[in-house]
């Protein structure tokens, strides 16, 4: 069974497939879009709280002919104890895959492990793939042909501004190997990429480390596209001064994105906090193409969806 967990669970052949098929749906929508999942039903599990995300699936699996049957832990016996073996295997019985938003990666991969039915990482504490496959579509629009253009990346810096430890600078790196582009990752000391995601990297790019200057300044020089990402994410609210301390120097000012390239495009997955990781300004700026990342999280994840999907049936 074919899973979504990370970025790197599409082979470096599926990848432009799924992109092309992406690019594909948004042309299609408001016309005649294929109906892959036609009678399917998917489950929905969030641990956390979401709004692109949530919106995003449940119209995408209606848009693709399914049912989404959204679940928040809270409401089912996970959060009285019932293990995510039992869930999955009972999950499995009734639907015909899963997304999921949770914590630990460890989480995803249980389910995955029992469910028995494709399975989507809608976001870990460790990566956020299916963001960054929105976001590489995104890029691939504003430099390329369209979203599936990935020959418009290669060689491009990207700098992510803030908390380098974080999901979305771990789904950077991944990024930066798979499309052929230069991430650069910038934050304060104690906030640098951990040896998990050194060594996940390493597995597709033997010899490669992430590449992480303290500076903001020396990082953002050249850059071609600037991102950042909430400095107290779902989870670190206990270390919220300390953090909005900390990275109070990587707020992506106007002033910052004038040392990065002239037509540096600045991205952010939001909930934006304007005045803290990033100003108004540059928010409202015509370089800021965060609606079109919002947007395209459709139509990658119904790629995704209807991909997992067709390889599900070859399956039975
Ligand atoms: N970017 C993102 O995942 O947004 P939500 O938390 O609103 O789903």
């Amino acid at each position: 069974m074919r899973h979504f967990l990370k970025e790197t669970d599409f082979s470096a052949a599926e990848i432009p497939m799924i992109f092309s098929m992406a690019a594909e749906l948004k042309r299609l929508r408001g016309g005649s879009y294929p109906r892959v999942l036609e009678g399917q039903s998917w489950g929905m599990i969030f641990y956390k709280n979401s709004t692109r995300t949530r919106i995003s699936f449940e119209v995408g699996l209606h848009e693709l002919g399914a049912h989404a049957v959204r679940l928040d832990t809270s409401a089912t016996q996970i959060s009285r104890g019932e293990s995510i073996e039992d869930t999955a295997k009972v999950m499995g019985r009734y639907l015909h895959g899963l997304v999921i938003r949770t914590y630990g990666q460890e989480i995803v991969d249980e389910f995955a492990q029992h469910a028995g039915i494709p399975v989507v990482n809608a976001l870990t504490d460790f990566l956020h793939p299916c963001q960054i496959y929105s976001d590489v579509m995104t890029l691939a629009e504003k430099w390329g042909n369209d979203g599936s253009d990935l020959q418009a990346l290669k060689g491009r810096k990207l700098v992510f501004m803030g908390d380098c430890a974080s999901n979305m600078a771990n789904s950077w790196v991944l990024a930066g190997a798979l499309f052929g582009m230069e991430i650069v990752l910038s934050g304060p000391d104690g906030f640098a990429p951990g040896t998990e995601i050194a060594n996940e990297l390493s597995k597709i790019a033997p010899g490669q480390k992430p590449v992480f200057v303290e500076d903001p300044e020396a990082a953002i020089r050249g850059a071609d596209a600037v991102y950042t990402d909430v400095w107290v994410s779902m989870g670190d609210e206990e270390e919220a001064s300390k953090r909005l301390t900390a990275m109070a120097p990587y707020s992506v000012t106007n002033s910052l994105m004038e040392k990065a390239g002239p037509k540096s495009l600045f991205l952010h997955c939001m909930p934006a906090h304007p005045g803290e990781e990033v100003t108004q300004e540059v928010l409202s700026s015509d370089r800021a193409v965060l609606f079109d990342q919002a947007e395209n999280r459709l139509h990658m994840q119904k790629a995704i969806l209807a991909q997992l999907g067709e390889w599900a049936k070859q399956e039975l």
